[in-house]
C-alpha cells in the first residue's frame, strides 16, 4: 500500500463575509504535496497565498473542503489537536511570527521546546545545534536587536527547525533582505530540504527566489492556475 500523501487539500474553499459581500479567498482548491518536496507559491496580491499557508499551518480552517495531513482528515479537530499537529509537525517562518527583541538568540530558539515541556538541558542542547545548523555559532547570546536582518532571519529559521518538523512553512522568508543575504537564506532552506528531507512550502513574489524550489504553484483569484516543475527537473526526468 502506498503511504498517504503528506498533505492533501480536497476542494478547499475559504470565504470571508457573507451575501453580496462574500470574498472567496480560496475557491475549491485541490492540492497534493508529498514528503521532501520543495514548493514555491506565487501569484498576485490577494490571490490566496497567505490564506493557503494559514490553512496549511492550522492557523485557520477552511469554510468547506478537507485538509488531510498524512492521510488524517483534520476537519473537526479541536484546538488541542491542531496545536499538537502544529507543534510536532510544522515549523513557521512567517513575517508575523517575530522574535522576542530583548531575548537572546538561543532563548528565542528554545521557545517551541518550552511549549513542549522539554527539560532545560536538553532544550539548550537542541537550540545550540539548530543555531549551528543555520551558521550562527558564536552569536547564541546576542539579543535579537544585536543581530542583522539576515541573522535574525536565521534565528527565525533555527526556531522553526529546532523541533525537527516534517514541514517548513515560509511566507516571504527573504522579504526585507538584500540580495546577498536572500541568497544565503535560500541556500540554507535548500540544504534543509535536500540534506534533512524537510518538506518546504514557501510564498514568494520573486522569480529568482521561486527558482530554488522544484515545483511552483501560481495562484490567481483563489485557484491554482499553474502547477509546474522547474525546467531542470523536467530535464532530469528525460
Ligand atoms: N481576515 C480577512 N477578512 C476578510 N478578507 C480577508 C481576510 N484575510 C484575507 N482576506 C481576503 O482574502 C483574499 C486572499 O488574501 P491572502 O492574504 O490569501 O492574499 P495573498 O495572496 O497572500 O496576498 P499578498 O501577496 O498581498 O500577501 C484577499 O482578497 C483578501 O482581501
Ligand atoms: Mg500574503
Amino acid at each position: 500500500m502506498t503511504p498517504a500523501p503528506l498533505i492533501e487539500f480536497r476542494q478547499i474553499s475559504r470565504t470571508y463575509g457573507r451575501g453580496e459581500a462574500t470574498i472567496r479567498a480560496l475557491d475549491r482548491v485541490d492540492l497534493t504535496i508529498d514528503r521532501h518536496e520543495f514548493v514555491a507559491i506565487m501569484g498576485p496580491s490577494g490571490s490566496g497565498k497567505s490564506t493557503t499557508m494559514n490553512i496549511l499551518g492550522c492557523l485557520d480552517v477552511p469554510t468547506s473542503g478537507q485538509y488531510l495531513f498524512q492521510g488524517i482528515d483534520t476537519t473537526g479537530f479541536d484546538r488541542a489537536q491542531y496545536t499538537l499537529l502544529r507543534r510536532h509537525m510544522l515549523g513557521f517562518v512567517f513575517q508575523g511570527f517575530n522574535l522576542l527583541a530583548r531575548t537572546s538568540a538561543v532563548e528565542n530558539v528554545e521557545l517551541p521546546l518550552v511549549y513542549r515541556g522539554m527539560d532545560a538541558r536538553e532544550r539548550r542542547k537542541r537550540a545550540l545545534t539548530a543555531l549551528a545548523q543555520v551558521g550562527l555559532s558564536g552569536r547564541e547570546n546576542h539579543t535579537t536587536q544585536e543581530l542583522s536582518g539576515g541573522q535574525q532571519q536565521r534565528v527565525a529559521i533555527a526556531r522553526a527547525i529546532v523541533t525537527s518538523p516534517a514541514v517548513l512553512l515560509a511566507d516571504e522568508p527573504t522579504g526585507n533582505l538584500d540580495t546577498k543575504t536572500s541568497r544565503e537564506i535560500m541556500e540554507l532552506i535548500t540544504s534543509l530540504n535536500r540534506d534533512h528531507g524537510i518538506t518546504v512550502i514557501m510564498v514568494t513574489h520573486e522569480d529568482d527566489i521561486a527558482a530554488y524550489a522544484r515545483r511552483t504553484l501560481r495562484f490567481v483569484d483563489g485557484r491554482i492556475q499553474t502547477d509546474s516543475l522547474a525546467a531542470r527537473e523536467i530535464a532530469d526526468v528525460r
